[in-house]
């Protein structure tokens, strides 16, 4: 008997792990489609195109095909979504790649077929823009001739712990008989419970709430972070404190701002279609707008630092140390570390240099040491292991230091007589 051919469309940090979980499984026939051409070249040679330590080691343990060619959608029974779901300039939902993925696998959609949207999406996408044009394209009803279900991913990329293969998930179908199939799917590969939700909408609301509420946590700790530096309150410790209750306190930490492909955009599609259906999400909304500042108020602390050694940030050297938005990852993307950079570059024309471990190709020096000689300070945007792990003599040469990550040794560094500033400490 044939396998069920499973094709996963969009093959980065969501839909590459996920293809590989598949292929592992050994049950199915997996497929993977991506439109960059660059990325199917390295899968097709079993080599993982994103960094992530799971997928580099299944990769090399399985088979599947792959292709930036539609037709390799043909006579697939499950189709997974794992497309981008960004924001324009304006903070409104981009939803141009899930309806070009959806187009693309309406093509080879017949009756039986099944159709998972993974993406992130407010709750209604599913039905109010997937649905009717997946019918309009097929000619076929959906919640009859085809399935349509939302299982939100939370992978949490770098984590040792928690992983495609282990975390829990939540999906909601059409139609109850499309959750239990789906949900029997999901666990013949994962091994986690497999929530069945009770509506779609249920399941895409439970990714958003997810990530809205630590939006709004760690936007608390970042205002009690402006609030402590006047009040000259040390929030770090004030946080470790609260954290021994062993009840109803989660602690969240203040930094130098959000970043990555979900914290800082995933509330914006529950605050426009919440707009939409005229309610006004003000929380959310002032949550966003603390959050966001915290890159330019990182930087000011840098500014306020070298005017009390009668500096000026023009022509002053800074290293910038950190450029991807978590520790110990390359990816760029939402970086508050890529607003600094700007601010510091172009709006106070500092003479900047940049090294990220991570990130090589846009860093300025090759080593920690090298880009820390004769700087006049330092701005720490990514708290990668290599500079929490840095002996604390070794920055006593560094006049400045604006840890925007709270990830160095305050009480030590103040001891060698430096300038040290974090966020709320
Ligand atoms: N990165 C995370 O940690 C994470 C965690 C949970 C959920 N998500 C959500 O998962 C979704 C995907 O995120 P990601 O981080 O994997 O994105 P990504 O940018 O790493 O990967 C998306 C891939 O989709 C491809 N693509 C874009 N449009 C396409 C199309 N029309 N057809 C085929 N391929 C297309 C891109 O080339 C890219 O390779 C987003 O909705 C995101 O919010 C991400």
């Amino acid at each position: 008997m044939s396998k069920t051919k499973v094709a996963v469309i969009g093959l980065g940090y969501v839909g590459f792990p996920l293809l590989c979980a598949i292929a592992k499984s050994g049950k199915y026939e997996p497929i993977g489609f991506d439109l960059s051409k660059e990325k199917i070249d390295l899968i097709k040679e079993y080599k993982s195109p994103i960094k992530d330590e799971l997928a580099e080691k299944l990769v090399k343990e399985i088979k599947y095909e792959a292709s930036n060619e539609p037709v390799i959608l043909k006579n697939t029974q499950i189709f997974i979504i794992c497309v981008p779901t960004p924001v324009d300039e304006q903070f409104d939902p981009d939803y141009g790649p899930i309806i070009s993925a959806v187009q693309t696998v309406a093509q080879y959609i017949i009756k039986g077929s099944y159709v998972v949207i993974e993406s992130t999406v407010n709750p209604g996408t599913c039905e109010e823009i997937v649905l009717p044009l997946l019918e309009k394209l097929t000619k076929l009803k959906a919640g009859i001739d085809f399935e349509l279900a939302h299982c939100p991913e939370r992978i949490n990329p770098g984590d040792p712990k928690w992983n495609v293969l282990n975390i829990p998930r939540n999906i909601g179908a059409l139609t109850s008989k499309g959750t239990k199939y789906l949900a029997d799917f999901y666990r013949s590969f994962i091994d986690a419970p497999i929530n069945e939700m009770e509506t779609i909408k249920e399941a895409e609301a439970t990714k958003i709430i997810e990530n809205t509420f630590r939006d709004i946590n760690i936007a608390y700790v970042n205002e009690l972070a402006k609030s402590f530096d006047v009040l000259g309150i040390d929030l770090v410790n004030v946080i470790k404190g609260a954290s021994n209750k062993p009840f109803a306190f989660m602690a969240h930490y203040p930094s130098c701002g959000v970043g990555g492909h979900c914290i800082p955009v995933d509330p914006y599609y529950l605050i426009e279609r919440a707009k939409k259906s005229g309610f006004d999400h003000k929380f959310l909304r002032s949550a966003r707008t603390v959050n966001n500042s915290m890159p330019e108020y990182t930087v000011n602390k840098l500014l306020m630092a070298l005017n009390e050694r009668s500096k000026a940030m023009k022509g002053s050297t800074i290293a910038l140390l950190g450029l991807s938005y978590k520790r110990d990852i390359g990816d760029l993307r939402e970086s508050p570390a890529l607003i600094i950079r700007k601010i510091l570059q172009k709006d106070y024309l500092a003479d900047l240099r940049v090294y990220d471990p991570y990130n090589p190709e846009q860093s300025t020096h090759k080593t920690l040491d090298e880009v820390l000689k004769n700087v006049d300070a330092v701005l720490i945007a990514t708290d990668h292991t290599e500079f929490r792990e840095y002996p604390n003599e070794k920055w006593a040469n560094v006049p400045i230091i604006i840890d925007g990550k709270n990830c160095l040794d305050k009480k030590k560094l103040l001891s060698l007589g430096l300038t040290y500033r974090g966020i709320g400490r």
